[in-house]
């Protein structure tokens, strides 16, 4: 299994859902964050020029799934949350040894 972590902007987060929807996943958690990337958080950066970071609102996009599903699933993601300009977001993929549904106990592979 691979965790996907995809931060977004905010307005994108529903096509984001949507276009997840349509893959068989079992389940999703989003989440509000606060983040920067390489601009620190500006969306111009003037050579010479100091600038503080700043952490702009993103939300976060949590599915875990089967390795088979990850590649479709980033593709939907990165389709369903770009605009091409800077603070598009990021996808990171994790790996996932082991899951457990609490009300059965029952181990996901
Ligand atoms: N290296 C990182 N580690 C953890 N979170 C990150 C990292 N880079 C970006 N993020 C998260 O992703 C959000 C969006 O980042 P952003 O889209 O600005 O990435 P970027 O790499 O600067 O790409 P771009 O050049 O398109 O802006 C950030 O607000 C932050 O929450
Ligand atoms: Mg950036």
């Amino acid at each position: 299994m691979k965790l996907i972590k995809a931060i977004v902007r905010p307005n994108k987060v529903d096509d984001v859902k949507n276009a997840l929807e349509k893959l068989h996943i079992s389940g999703m958690t989003v989440t509000e964050v606060r983040g920067h990337g390489k601009q620190k958080g500006h969306t111009a950066i003037y050579r010479g020029q100091e600038y503080n970071v700043s952490l702009l609102p993103k939300m976060e996009v949590e599915v875990v799934l089967a390795d088979s599903l990850a590649d479709d699933a980033i593709k939907a993601i990165i389709e369903a949350a770009r605009t091409g300009e800077i603070g598009d977001g990021r996808v990171f993929v994790i790996p996932v040894s082991e899951s457990y549904r609490i009300r059965t106990g029952e181990k996901e592979v």
